[in-house]
């Protein structure tokens, strides 16, 4: 695949995903939006790829948003349309991705940036990280889910702060707020990224499908996020990876999972 606006590769079975516009701080325009469709599409069908790490070129910047550039002058409808496609495009695509999906934020994850970090599974950030919903400095609201996300992740009050003040937060904030899990030096980010992915691959990999699946289920209005898991729990029994889990630890071995 040749790829213009992001790298994708893979080595030990993880999926680098990588946005590399860095004279642009990895501003999302039309054509990475599309490119990032793209190598999510491959990684979904790839089963050498079992973890996917997020992240964006350079040491400035994760992604600094959406390319104001190109909406600049947008009509209503433009508008809208750009939103729509891109949460079905990417965010969608991300949140409901069936392999696990870290964001290793490296520097500014701003609008766009930040939601598409918060719509991984979940956030690591670099010391230098600052994070935010600028978009009303701008006269426009966040579009690609970020009135969503941020409130189910850091609560209603600090997420409106953050919307109506479009301030940035440091990583020690977002680590207080919970929107990253850990906070490392630039150099240790990707290092704790695949040290994380080790560790969510030593474990059934179907089984972690159907978490995601439950988990996210939560958020999905009108869905009986408990009945997913009923469902979830109960298809695990009639999995490999169930048979291989259950008979490695009763004989007090290692489990290796065959992965269906
Ligand atoms: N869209 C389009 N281009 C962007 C961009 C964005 N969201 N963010 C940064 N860039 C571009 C700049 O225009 C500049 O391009 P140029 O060199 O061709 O002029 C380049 O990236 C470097 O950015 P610059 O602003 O010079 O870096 P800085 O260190 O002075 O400031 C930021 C960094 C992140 C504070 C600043 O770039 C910024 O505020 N970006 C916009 C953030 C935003 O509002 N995002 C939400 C969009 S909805």
């Amino acid at each position: 695949m040749n790829f213009e606006n992001i790298l994708f590769e893979e080595n030990n079975h993880i999926g680098y995903i990588t946005i590399n516009r860095p004279n642009k701080l990895n501003a999302l325009n039309k054509a990475t939006i599309a490119e990032l469709n793209e190598a999510f599409e491959s990684a979904r069908e790839d089963h050498d790829i079992k973890v996917i790490i997020l992240s964006g070129s350079g040491e400035k910047a994760f992604v600094a948003g959406a390319d104001i550039s190109e909406f600049a002058e947008f009509s209503p409808k433009e508008g809208r349309r750009l939103a729509a496609e891109g949460q079905e495009k990417l965010f969608d695509v991300v949140a409901n991705f069936p392999k696990p999906v870290i964001a290793a934020v490296n520097g500014f994850a701003l609008g766009g940036g930040l939601e598409l970090a918060m719509a991984a599974h979940f956030r690591i950030a670099s010391d230098n990280a600052k994070m935010g919903l600028p978009e009303v400095s701008l006269g426009v609201i966040p579009g690609y889910g970020g009135t969503q996300r941020l409130p189910q992740l850091v609560g209603k009050g600090r997420a409106m702060e953050m919307i109506m003040t479009a301030g940035m937060i440091d990583a020690q904030q977002a680590l207080d707020y919970q929107l990253v899990n850990y906070v490392t030096a630039p150099e240790d980010l990707i290092p704790l990224a695949e040290k994380l992915a080790g560790k969510i691959m030593n474990n059934s990999m179907v089984a972690i499908s159907a978490a995601i699946r439950a988990v996210n289920a939560n958020y999905e209005v009108g869905v009986n996020g408990f009945e997913v898991e009923i469902d979830g729990f109960g298809s695990s029994f009639g999995t490999e990876d169930f048979k291989e889990g259950t008979s490695a630890f009763l004989n007090k071995r290692k489990a290796n999972f065959p992965g269906e």
